[in-house]
């Protein structure tokens, strides 16, 4: 099968050795195709060029070739996985109630369903939701956002009501805090899906585009678009491009960048020119781990002097893909999910050693559930963020949402500091029912007089095609839910009854909504259908990908000693070697200090730092 896919492959070469390939099907792009997609003008936007494999090669920047039967699958604009299939009731619309009537309001639903305050866990730091955001961004490209704030801003006007894109979210005059400040509609736009780039007819089954590679491999670092790697390496000794701002180090700066919204100049003019300018927890992740590159490439320098540019570059970018993603399923994930369970489901090892679970059949993809389901973390995210020096002062408190596209802000009055010290001193949200008044109206801080993370949430699941809840509750437990007794195990009595009085059939509870609300997953902390839909996502991404850190024998492999090396790294060693003046913190740092977590001297052997050693050729 595999020489005969070769084969073919070749013979569309024709006279470049690249090959075109269709970014929805995957299959390479044919005459037909290619003409209509040239009348369009989008062939830029629909196809994907790419060199041919060599299966022994590291991973790709682009993505490519990581399925090498598909080796477009796992590049940017791979159409994400659905777990159940989109519903709609006529052209993309959202699907109604039972009755044939429209589902509530979602702004109505919000403030019926939701408590809204500042609430407190007392276990976990506000570093675990920084983790959490960064993560979600290597996989999920923030243009649906951008499109509001920067291509369509009149959906809240009369013009508006005429654009197709525009989908406002409608405030019910009764609304209990839009009814003192004149607030009628939220902005909103429409997703863009694969029919906006008319790369599909209008009227075929929706599919969502995304512009990030589905897999984790910092592609928000190493920035996925083809070619812009080179613009980001120096091309000595496997080092990226650095700037120093006040003593800090950033990524490369474009000035003239329009995506720092809230940069409040001329004092802060700092802005990613490659990667993207997003929200405070995933930003600061990305200077860091930006930073951790270097720091690698330095050591491995030094203990290979003989290693060339490229041998530098991709191993240092491999060891910190993979430190990314040990820290996410053996530090983090356990935390929320519960680790017996994770060892059950297979998405983390027993032991330290090697572990091999590729499936060349499963394609690498998102699903469309993983990237909704994530969207319940707003839930927990504490807005109101305290920054302390370098000796464990406290300074002040500032605005997290005040931050958000404002990369500028970190250069300036030591606050990339500042920031780092209060992520693993302060505690963070709770996991509850109640959202964060800054989550709920001022999402966006001053780029947008008013948002509401989690009415858009909802509204957002609707134009998604997500099916009921009770689907994916049968999809997760393969029972019957019926009637809303049917579901009374799943939720307290309380939060029942609220279900209840919005929602007139089990049938038309919609995902978020109950997500809210629903039990946590026993042995765990986040909800039972959400815990079972980030499983299902979690459990592909290490079948799908040929690259994935844990295997023996995927290209250039770590040796058992290097995997156990990756494997001592924790988040509070990431913090003790690139966060600025970071000289104490917890050896666990996602959890409080405490008595049994004290803060502890980075020198200690109980911070979990990165040592190179293993990687020393004796030769
Ligand atoms: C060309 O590709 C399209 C889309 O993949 C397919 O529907 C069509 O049948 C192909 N045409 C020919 C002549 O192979
Ligand atoms: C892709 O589509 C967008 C939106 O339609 C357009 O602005 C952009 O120019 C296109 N990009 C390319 C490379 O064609
Ligand atoms: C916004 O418009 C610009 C210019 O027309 C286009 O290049 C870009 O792709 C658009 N962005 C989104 C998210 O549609
Ligand atoms: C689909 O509909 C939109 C909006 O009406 C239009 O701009 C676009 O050209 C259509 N796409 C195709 C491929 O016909
Ligand atoms: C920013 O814009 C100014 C004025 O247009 C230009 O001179 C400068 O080269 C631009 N800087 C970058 C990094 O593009
Ligand atoms: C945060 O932004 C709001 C506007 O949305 C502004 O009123 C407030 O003063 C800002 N807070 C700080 C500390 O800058
Ligand atoms: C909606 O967007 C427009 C244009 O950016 C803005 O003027 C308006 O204040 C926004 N509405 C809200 C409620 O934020």
């Amino acid at each position: 099968m595999f020489k005969i896919l070769l084969l073919f492959t070749c013979m569309c070469v024709g006279t470049s050795d690249a090959v075109l390939y269709d970014c929805f099907t995957g299959e390479p792009v044919n005459r037909t195709l290619l003409r209509i997609y040239e009348q369009r003008n989008v062939v830029a936007n629909c196809t994907v060029e790419i060199d041919p494999c060599d299966p022994t090669e590291w991973r790709r920047v682009d993505g490519s070739c990581n399925n090498l039967k598909h080796p477009s699958r796992g590049t940017q604009r791979t159409p994400s996985f659905r777990v159940l299939s989109p519903v709609f009731s006529h052209d993309y619309e959202p699907r109604k109630a039972v009755s044939g009537a429209s589902l509530p309001l979602p702004r109505r639903l919000r403030t019926d369903l939701l408590l809204m305050g500042s609430t407190t866990d007392m276990k976990l730091t506000q570093l675990f939701s920084y983790y959490v955001l960064f993560m979600i961004s290597d996989v999920l490209s923030s243009h649906d956002i951008i499109n509001y704030l920067q291509n369509i801003t009149t959906c809240c006007t009369p013009e508006g009501q005429n654009n197709y894109n525009c989908i406002p979210i409608r405030v019910p005059v009764d609304d209990p805090v839009h009814r003192y400040s004149g607030v009628h509609c939220l902005n909103l736009t429409r997703p863009q899906t694969f029919q906006t780039y008319k790369c599909l007819d209008n009227g075929t089954t929706f599919a969502r585009i995304v512009f990030q590679t589905p897999v984790f491999d910092l592609s928000h670092i190493y920035e996925y678009r083809p070619g812009f790697i080179n613009r980001l390496r120096t091309f000595e000794n496997g080092m990226m491009k650095i700037e120093e701002e006040d003593g800090e180090l950033f990524p490369p700066s474009d000035p003239n960048s329009t995506y720092c919204f809230q940069n409040q100049p001329p004092k802060e003019t700092r802005c990613h020119m490659y990667q993207v300018n997003n929200v405070l927890g995933s930003n600061i992740w990305i200077i860091l781990m930006y930073r951790h590159h270097n720091q690698i490439a330095r050591e491995l320098h030094r203990l290979n002097p003989c290693w060339d540019d490229e041998r530098l570059f991709y191993t240092a970018r491999d060891i910190n893909m993979a430190i990314s993603v040990q820290i996410y399923f053996y530090e983090l994930l356990p935390i929320i999910f519960g680790k017996k369970n994770m060892i059950r489901t297979g998405l983390i090892g027993r032991g330290g050693g090697f572990r091999d679970l590729y499936d060349e059949n499963i394609e690498p993809r998102m699903s469309d559930e993983y990237f909704y389901g994530m969207r319940w973390f707003h839930m927990l995210q504490k807005t109101s963020m305290k920054l302390y020096d370098k000796d464990g002062y406290y300074i002040k408190t500032y605005p997290m949402v005040n931050v958000t596209a404002r990369t500028g802000f970190f250069a300036v009055d030591n606050n990339m500091q500042h920031i780092i010290q209060g992520s693993f001193r302060q505690l963070g949200g709770s996991i509850d029912w109640t959202i964060d008044y800054d989550m709920a109206d001022r999402l966006l801080g001053a780029i947008l007089f008013s948002s509401d993370a989690t009415t858009s949430d909802l509204k957002k699941g609707r134009y998604f095609g997500m099916q009921p809840y009770v689907n994916y509750k049968e999809f997760c437990t393969n029972r019957k839910y019926n009637t809303f007794d049917d579901l009374k195990d799943s939720f307290s009595q309380e939060r029942l009854h609220r279900l209840m009085k919005v929602y007139k059939d089990p049938k038309d509870i919609e995902l978020m909504a109950a997500l809210w609300l629903e039990k946590p997953v026993k042995g765990g902390r986040i909800p039972e259908t959400l815990y079972c839909l980030l499983t299902e996502q979690y459990r592909r991404s290490i079948k799908s990908d040929r690259h994935w850190y844990e295997r023996p024998n995927r290209p250039h492999a770590f040796t058992e000693e290097q995997l156990r090396a990756i494997r001592k790294v924790t988040i509070a060693g990431m913090l003790c070697s690139i966060g600025d003046f970071v000289t104490e913190i917890q050896p666990h740092a996602f959890f409080a200090i405490s008595r049994s977590n004290p803060l502890t001297k980075c020198s200690s052997s109980r911070i979990g730092k990165l040592d190179l050693t293993p990687w020393k050729v004796s030769d």
